[in-house]
């Protein structure tokens, strides 16, 4: 049985960092609001010259030289995005030709903070539809460019970067034994959308367009939907929460991972954390905060790996992996 596995991982962040102090002489808020509400301390803001396609070049650089490869070994590439460098072409075509590329595919996919989850997992389809071998899969986003910096409620909670993965055709055999995505489950419902959204877009108002958040609504659906989605992969791997070695959640609030790791019965030491350092970095949170467990060693060969996200739409979804 062919089975999709990561062999390398990479990200990028833009030069500048941003402390919650910052926001103090800017709106009314205070640092100490900040950090007790979301567990955020800091985030990086892309300064000039820095893009989703640009930062999305670096995670993807650096996750080939973790795999131990060279663009022309790829042969797709995802790019998940909500905050594209141009409407059209895709961002994964931009960094497909930044990388120096002129074969294969590439495309974006758009599902917000879940935007990573929903690559993976289209990824493992084409690698076990034995389209690809080799593939790709980066969360790029400079959420800072859609954020009304008046407003207090959203813009203390955003930061931009890039993460990515190499995704590889493997050999797998039983459902827990063996390396590989084990179980993916994706899911949407647009009922949800007056409560974050972007208002506006090129069929609307024909600008970009400020992000909006009802974010008391959000996290009232947030912990529900998020472990519904995980206990969906648990049953097809059969498996529980105490078997997980790292949970790799979305990183947009602590509280909400904290809830959600508690209910599923995941021990607090097996959570990996960045949303303190990174803020929500949208459908780079995921692959950043892998990146990071993987360079500081606690992710190693054969940990079984969950990876989890919610975001506007509402959208969310989980993938289950042996590393
Ligand atoms: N500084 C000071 N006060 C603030 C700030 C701020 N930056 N922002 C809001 N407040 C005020 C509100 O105006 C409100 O005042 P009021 O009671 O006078 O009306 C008060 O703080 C409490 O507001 P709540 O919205 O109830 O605060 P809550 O504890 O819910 O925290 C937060 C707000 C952090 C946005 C939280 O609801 C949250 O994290 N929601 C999830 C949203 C999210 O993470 N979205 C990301 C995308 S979706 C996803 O990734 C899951």
């Amino acid at each position: 049985m062919i089975r999709s596995a990561v062999t390398g991982v990479g990200s990028a962040l833009p030069k500048r960092v941003m402390p919650n102090e910052e926001f103090e002489s800017k709106i009314d808020t205070t640092s100490e609001w900040i950090e007790q509400r979301t567990g955020i301390k800091q985030r990086y803001i892309a300064g000039e010259g820095e893009t989703s396609a640009s930062l999305g070049e670096a995670a993807a650089r650096a996750a080939l030289d973790n795999a131990g490869l060279t663009p022309d070994d790829i042969d797709v590439i995802i790019c998940a995005t909500s905050t594209p460098d141009n409407t059209f072409p895709a961002t994964a075509v931009n960094i497909q030709n930044r990388l120096g590329m002129r074969h294969g595919l590439a495309f974006d996919v758009q599902a917000v903070c879940t935007g990573f989850v929903y690559a993976t997992t289209t990824a493992d389809l084409y690698i076990r539809g034995g389209m690809a071998k080799r593939i790709l899969v980066i969360g790029a986003e400079t959420f800072s460019r859609l954020l009304d910096w008046e407003d207090r409620t959203t813009c203390v909670l955003f930061g931009d970067g890039a993460g990515a993965v190499v995704l590889e055709a493997v050999e797998g055999v039983g459902l827990t034994s063996d390396r590989g995505i084990l179980a993916a489950h994706l899911r949407s419902d647009g009922s949800h959308k007056e409560k974050l959204y972007v208002d506006g877009g090129p069929s609307t108002t024909g600008s970009v367009g400020h992000l909006r958040m009802v974010g008391r609504e959000v996290f009232k659906h947030a912990v529900g939907m998020i472990t519904d989605v995980i206990e969906d992969s648990f049953e097809t791997a059969g498996i529980t929460g105490e078997q997980i070695d790292w949970f790799v959640p979305h990183q947009a609030n602590r509280r909400i991972i904290d809830a959600s790791a508690k209910k599923l019965g995941i021990p607090a030491d097996k959570v990996v954390i960045t949303v303190d350092k990174h803020g929500n970095t949208s459908a780079a949170s995921v692959p950043l905060a892998l990146s990071v467990a993987v360079a500081d060693g606690r992710i190693k060969k054969g940990d079984l790996v969950l990876l989890e996200a919610m975001g506007g739409g509402f959208t969310w979804g989980a993938v289950l992996l042996r590393w």
